[in-house]
């Protein structure tokens, strides 16, 4: 059994190191297949994505800056266009074996999504933990999968329906640094808060007098120098506001009146923290209001499917596009292993990445085609309107060559 120091623990099954032996293969050109710009970095390839990955390795390695893929579930229903009926074993085998050269693919500084749901979901993290290292899992990212079923009332059931599907999340490097995410929210209205300024972590560091009291246990959340700099601010925005008929109590007249310091001082927040004591006698900072909500795990405002396309697993645009947009930057390299009907390729084309998409089924040939060749085109849909797409580049269809005895 492979073991090296903090991997003691890993998942077993009977042929899991049975060696697969992989070779690069062949990738040919097929111009017909092809569409728009040919100077094009953009791969549309048909073929078994173990070999095609094991083909790209060679050109490849290190250079993959966002991997998302939705595999088979192992949901055990043949679909139209693909079986997802598969022995438990080699399901672990298929996916161990095709994340092992994902994670040679990914650069330095790249991170892997990988959709499923609850029932291959908890030995999916015991691999992807064993070939990417615990220290590098960073999330479990909810999405809703609720569909709204007749609603037959049963006494009893089997179990409970799930809701959701999981995308967890590895980076490649233990000290990768990701961007805080956030979304717009409009129409909402939002006041400003206030917050303790303690917090329990117990770390001595930052227990100075303040407003008389020391903490004996927890900390103040800032530096004596922040914290007593933020007081200084709140007084003197206090005098500002006396000069106004004002009410205390009101949040919004409190927030106006803040902003409006800031707009006449030609000042940002950043700049002019305040905190105060507040009627329980509790330090408290500020936070102004604002249409930034940040993301927690919980994706549920986004359904899984999508409804683009006749493809039964169609994944919604909007999840690839929030992921997208949150890892990577115009012109990175984005890779989906398992393709489907090509929503991460539409996505990535319509957001100026370059990408490659792998598929094994016929549905590369029919759905994947005409949808990226629409969206070279300038359709309008999907994310479209989001990204104000308006059509252009183009990408290399490539075969894999059938392989020799
Ligand atoms: C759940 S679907 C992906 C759906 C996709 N995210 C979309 O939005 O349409 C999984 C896809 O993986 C493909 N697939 C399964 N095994 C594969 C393999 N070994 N090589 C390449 N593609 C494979 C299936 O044919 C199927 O289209």
């Amino acid at each position: 059994m492979k073991s090296n120091g903090d991997q003691l623990i890993v998942l077993s099954w009977t042929g899991k190191y049975d060696d697969i032996d992989v070779k690069p293969g062949v990738l040919l050109y097929d111009n017909e297949r092809s569409y728009g710009d040919q100077n094009t970095k953009n791969l549309l390839i048909h073929g078994d994505n173990l070999l095609v990955l094991k083909t790209l390795e060679l050109e490849y390695a290190g250079k993959v800056k966002c991997i998302y893929i939705d595999p088979p579930y192992n949901s055990q229903i043949v679909f139209e266009h693909y079986s997802d009926k598969m022995e438990h074993t080699k399901w672990l085998r298929l996916m161990k074996a095709r994340l092992e050269i994902l994670r040679v693919l990914l650069s330095g500084d790249g991170v892997i999504f990988v959709q499923i749901d609850n029932r291959e979901l908890h030995y999916l993290k015991v691999i992807m933990d064993e070939i990417f290292g615990r220290q590098n899992y960073r999330n479990s990212i909810i999405v809703n999968s609720s569909t709204k079923k007749p609603t037959v009332q049963h006494d009893t059931v089997e179990r409970l329906n799930t809701g959701y599907d999981t995308i967890l999340m590895y980076s490649k490097e233990e000290d990768l640094r990701i961007p805080n995410p956030f979304i717009e929210v409009d129409n909402q209205k939002n006041s400003g808060s206030w917050h303790s300024l303690w917090h329990s972590t117990n770390n001595p560091v930052y227990r100075f007098e303040l407003f008389g009291i020391t903490p004996k246990q927890g900390e103040w959340r800032w530096s004596e120098r922040r914290t007593f700099k933020a007081i200084d601010n709140y007084v003197k925005l206090e005098r500002y506001m006396d000069c106004y008929t004002f009410d205390y109590d009101n949040q919004d007249d409190f927030d106006f009146h803040y902003k409006q310091y800031l707009e006449r001082n030609n000042l940002s927040v950043k700049d002019f923290e305040v905190v105060k004591l507040n009627m329980n006698s509790k330090p408290v900072y500020y936070i102004p209001p604002s249409n930034k909500v940040f993301l927690s795990e919980n994706w549920m405002d986004l359904k899984v499917n999508g409804d683009l396309t006749d493809f039964e697993t169609e994944c919604n645009e909007f999840i690839l596009f929030r992921i997208l947009d949150w890892i990577s930057s115009p012109g990175d390299l984005v890779l989906d292993a398992f393709l489907g009907s090509g929503t991460t390729a539409a996505v990535a084309q319509k957001m100026e990445r370059r990408w490659i998409g792998i598929e094994s089924g016929e549905q590369c040939y029919i759905h994947c085609i005409s949808r990226i060749k629409a969206v070279i085109d300038g359709k309008q849909d999907g994310i479209s309107k989001a990204v104000s797409w308006n059509g252009g580049g183009g990408y290399k269809f490539m075969e894999l060559a059938p392989m020799k005895d």
